[in-house]
């Protein structure tokens, strides 16, 4: 038997295999589901749960209390530009327990703003070159190019992810930014999950999670929830304007954080594939199997049961999507991308699409997979650009494109 990584990968649409998928307007026991009601009271539940035990894993509920900081406020950051906040969010009762470090860019306004919630890699002061800026304290991955040596952030880790994160332009557009260290959250490698968040959730004598509880990515959205929390009682915030947006893995993280957390006001997903946007079934570029095997801690342990057998999961990756209806979604693929198979994440846009229009509101406005460059911004929509798996300035221009249509503008 090969190995995970010795593999073929897909890379053809010829050698993808013929599959059915589960139809989200179908209950388990065979009920059609033919209403917004039925929608939201029998199949919506259903599918949460079969995410939760299949897929990422069920999260703690939200804690009862969180205790909140602002650590440093600056009106005069960018140059004047735009008001600055850190805030730290202390996620357990522990007060040596793990603490989320928000970092807040607003315009300058009197009025609260909608705002980006959106999860970083490196850390807050990679995001910006401002000595202002904490440098994140919890481990992070070695990086040469960022400035990270022993897991540790040297003063070259300023800045530098500031191609992913115009931040000038997003405050001059009117939006609130707000970022953290997902490794804030939880490391993101595999230590049998004895680090970061989950071991405060432990029963007595209980080690690491049960095969249907929460992996690092539900972890990660479930700290994406609890920035929301923050957001949602700042006045300088509209808390019911918040986006949730991630790229890559942090993509998969913003969707099922939309997912399971309805205040979310809308999620955009930028190139995240396999777990993420992209159709299971399809096993074009990272297959389950694959992703199971590079992070084995990203997933519930039930996941692996679909290795190699797709076809036998209750649910795909369209019903992922479905659960973020009726809210805005926007699923973002660059062309070059193919490891995230870009196709696949348009076909589950487009097989999320019955479900918003059940939902009374416009679903994806094209049937076909759109060229390069042609975004369709539909409340459901989808865009595919040339280059990269990458967030490039231009990829956020859309995203407020997007959210002004759909989120801005939206009634009061
Ligand atoms: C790897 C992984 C992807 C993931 C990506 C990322 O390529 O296979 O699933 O999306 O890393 O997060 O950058």
């Amino acid at each position: 038997m090969l190995h995970a990584q010795q593999e073929k990968v897909i890379y053809d649409e010829a050698d993808v295999p013929k599959f059915t998928l589960p139809d989200p307007l179908v209950a388990a026991d065979g009920t059609k589901i033919e209403s917004a009601q039925t929608w939201n009271e029998i199949r919506r539940p259903e599918l949460l749960k079969l995410f939760e035990k299949d897929v990422y894993g069920k999260s703690p509920a939200a804690p009862d209390k969180l205790s909140f900081e602002v650590i440093e406020t600056s009106d005069d950051a960018l140059a004047g530009k735009a008001r600055r906040r850190q805030v730290a969010i202390r996620l357990t009762d522990d007060p040596e327990g793990p603490v989320l470090n928000l970092l807040v860019y607003l315009p300058k306004t009197d009025q609260p703003v909608p705002t980006f919630m959106t999860l970083n890699f490196f850390g807050n002061a990679s995001i910006q070159d401002d000595p202002a800026i904490q440098l994140p304290k919890s481990w992070l991955r070695n990086s040469t190019e960022k400035g990270v040596d022993d897991h540790k952030p040297t003063e070259k880790l300023r800045g530098a992810s500031t191609s992913r994160w115009p931040v000038e332009m997003i405050v001059e557009n009117g939006y609130g930014l707000a970022t953290a260290y997902y490794g804030d959250i939880d490391p993101d490698f595999d230590d049998k999950f004895q680090n970061g968040i989950h071991p405060y959730f432990y029963e007595d004598g209980q080690t690491q999670p049960k095969p249907d509880q929460w992996g690092s990515i539900a972890a990660w959205a479930w700290g994406m929830s609890r920035a929301l929390d923050y957001l949602q009682q700042d006045k300088e915030i509209d808390g019911s304007k918040v986006i949730a947006m991630g790229h890559s893995r942090l993509g998969k993280t913003a969707l099922w954080a939309g997912a399971t957390d309805p205040r979310f006001a809308a999620v955009i997903s930028n190139n995240s594939g396999c777990g993420g946007a992209a159709l299971s079934r399809r096993r074009f570029g990272e297959s389950v199997k694959r992703i199971n095997t590079s992070f084995p801690h990203w997933f519930c342990d039930n996941f692996t049961k679909y290795n190699h057998n797709e076809d036998a999961c209750p649910v795909d990756q369209h019903e992922l999507i479905a659960l973020v209806a009726p809210r805005p979604c926007l699923v973002c693929s660059a062309e070059e991308d193919r490891w995230a198979d870009p196709h696949g994440e348009f076909l589950s846009a487009h097989y999320a699409s019955p479900v918003y229009e059940l939902l009374g509101v416009e679903g994806l406005a094209i049937d076909e997979m759109p060229k390069v460059d042609q975004p369709v911004l539909s409340r459901l929509g989808y865009v595919v650009r040339p280059g990269k798996h990458d967030v490039l300035a231009s990829d956020w221009q859309r995203y407020m494109q997007f959210a002004d249509a759909h989120v801005m503008k939206k009634a009061e």
